[in-house]
């Protein structure tokens, strides 16, 4: 690994962990690479409640993917979550079959918080599937919307439909099947959202 000297970069990943049942979970997830006493590190930060919490303080780690198929990170934030995955007999742990990299973690510090505990994972294998072809702005552009639409409930709808209209550019001029794939489900879930919220303002008030 080659850690940025900026460690404090944010790397859009997907983590894959298990609970103490051994049941699956995948969530994308922003984490930032550390070197410490020549150890790598990976830092992730989730906010509460989190399945992937849960299942990394359940079985003590979790396995970073690195992945350009966007459709994962569109798919985990609009209910898509079922992709194929191999083992990772490092830790127990499961990978996803399309990630370009992946790296074993096993956890080795964490600081509680009400909000957003930090949790300090080692990196004990690393593994490389398949090259990184260059950056694509659709791709970009899908990381960037499944980020708003893992906001729907946070953030006002205007400021997400006009930071996706924004976007739509990169999709129009650079999107491959799969990132068009990947915008639909972003979009899809927005309409859902705002036909919810029409509802509701047109319901009456509470009895
Ligand atoms: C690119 C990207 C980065 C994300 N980074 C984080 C993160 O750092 N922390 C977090 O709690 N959620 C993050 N999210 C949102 C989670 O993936 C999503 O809310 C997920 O359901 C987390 O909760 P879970 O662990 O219960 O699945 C991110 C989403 C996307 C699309």
């Amino acid at each position: 690994m080659n850690p940025s000297p900026a460690n404090d970069v944010i790397h859009e990943v997907v983590l894959t962990t298990r609970s103490a049942a051994g049941t699956l979970h995948i969530a994308p997830m922003g984490v930032r690479y550390r070197r410490e006493a020549g150890v790598d590190l990976i830092v992730v930060m989730p906010f509460k409640p989190s399945t992937t919490l849960d299942n990394i303080l359940a079985r003590r780690g979790a396995v970073l993917n690195v992945v350009t198929d966007t459709r994962v990170f569109a798919g985990c934030v609009t209910g898509r979550r079922d992709w194929p995955t191999e083992p990772v007999p490092a830790n127990d742990g499961l990978r996803l079959a399309q990630a370009l990299r992946h790296l074993a973690l096993e956890l080795v510090d964490q600081r509680d918080d009400a909000q957003r505990p930090v949790l300090t994972l080692r990196v004990i294998e690393q593994a490389d599937h398949a090259p990184f072809l260059g950056f694509n702005r659709a791709q970009a552009a899908v990381v960037e919307g499944a980020v708003l639409v893992s906001r729907l409930r946070l953030l006002p709808l205007e400021r997400i439909e006009r930071e996706l209209a924004a976007l739509q550019v990169a999709i129009d001029k650079t999107a491959s099947p799969n990132e068009h794939e990947a915008w639909g489900w972003l979009l899809e879930a927005v309409e859902r959202h705002r036909q919810v919220q029409a509802a509701a303002s047109a319901a009456p008030e509470g009895r």
